[in-house]
């Protein structure tokens, strides 16, 4: 693997090795095993052009864990606040030998445009572009899924029949596109439940049902519901114009989560609005993966940045 820039075009035998090689790092993301040695020499650079917590110091601690150097690039407070391009801000990074760039953008397109530029030499890791993808998200909801579902026996297993709901604010998140195209691959089904303002105009080939009421979706006793967060940041009032109407229509509030089925897992990225997109009765329960998620990121972070990093990175 060259990048890693979305879900889209990933295979399932590639999605199923990166996953399995997360399992292989998880004793060392959660500390059981002191860090290995594979990155030893190698300098990973985050570059983010956007606020994160979990997705940036996951990859810290995933590139510490692995003993790579860390170089943490925020464009706040950098040259890209003065006017600097991504041409130069890459340029800069090559000369100071980045092996591997791990880049959250506010464009569409931007980590794939780095990767085709030859501007620096470097794999390149997309944390999430504009509304484009997340995919290292939805590797680490799947890791989480499968575990929650196989527990020891995860290893080589895709996720197929497995039913997930994605509810909510479809139309800005990365998180479900890069879900959609991962889990589908890996053989779940996906529905996502919206109001109709918050989902794409154009969702043609995209391999999901799509409904509104998100009552019937609860009573289809879905494995898995994944709550998106509302990105108020990303909208204005026509798409958007009431949060007790939200709440009341489309949130996970607690009479809803009491009636999931009993096996039903509760998933959000985070960060997560409590009281609008989800209840925190919900966030706080036994059938919630939301620390469990952030957990995972680590294992399949160090995943990714090894395949990318270590050894011959293949061209694909
Ligand atoms: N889920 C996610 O991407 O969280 P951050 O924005 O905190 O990185």
């Amino acid at each position: 693997m060259k990048h890693l820039l979305s879900t889209k075009g990933l295979a399932r035998p590639d999605a199923i090795r990166l996953l399995d090689i997360a399992e292989d790092m998880a004793d060392v993301a959660n500390r059981e095993v002191k860090k290995l040695p594979t990155l030893r020499g190698k300098t990973v650079v985050n570059l983010f052009f956007e606020d994160s917590t979990r997705t940036r110091i996951s990859f810290e601690a995933a590139a510490k864990r692995l003993s790579a150097d860390v170089i943490n690039f925020s464009a706040k407070g950098s040259s890209v606040s003065k006017g600097e391009s991504l041409k130069d801000t890459a340029q800069t990074l090559a000369a100071m030998g980045a092996d591997g760039v791990v880049i959250r953008h506010p464009a569409s397109g931007a980590p794939e445009v780095l990767a085709a530029s030859g501007w620096i030499d470097a794999g390149i890791i997309n944390a999430g572009d504009g509304t484009h993808e997340h995919p290292t998200q939805a590797l680490l909801d799947a890791f989480t899924i499968r575990r929650r579902l196989h527990g020891p026996a995860s290893r080589g297993k895709g996720l197929d029949g497995v039913t997930v709901t994605i509810v909510g604010d479809v139309l800005h998140s990365r998180v479900a596109r890069s879900n959609l195209w991962l889990l589908t691959t890996l053989g779940a089904g996906v529905t996502f439940v919206a109001p109709p303002t918050l989902l794409p105009m154009d969702m043609s080939g995209w391999p999901a049902a799509v409904g509104f009421d998100l009552d019937a979706a609860i009573a289809a006793k879905p494995d898995v519901i994944m709550m998106l967060r509302i990105q108020a940041e990303r909208m204005n009032a026509a798409f958007f114009p009431n949060s007790r109407e939200y709440s009341r229509r489309w949130g996970l509030d607690d009479e809803r989560f009491a009636r999931l089925g009993p096996t039903s897992i509760v998933m959000h990225p985070g960060p997560m609005n409590r009281g609008l997109e989800i209840s925190s009765a919900a966030a706080d329960s036994a059938a919630s993966t939301v620390l469990e998620q952030v957990a995972n990121g680590v294992s399949v972070r160090m995943a990714a940045l090894y395949l990318l990093m270590s050894g011959d990175r293949e061209d694909s």
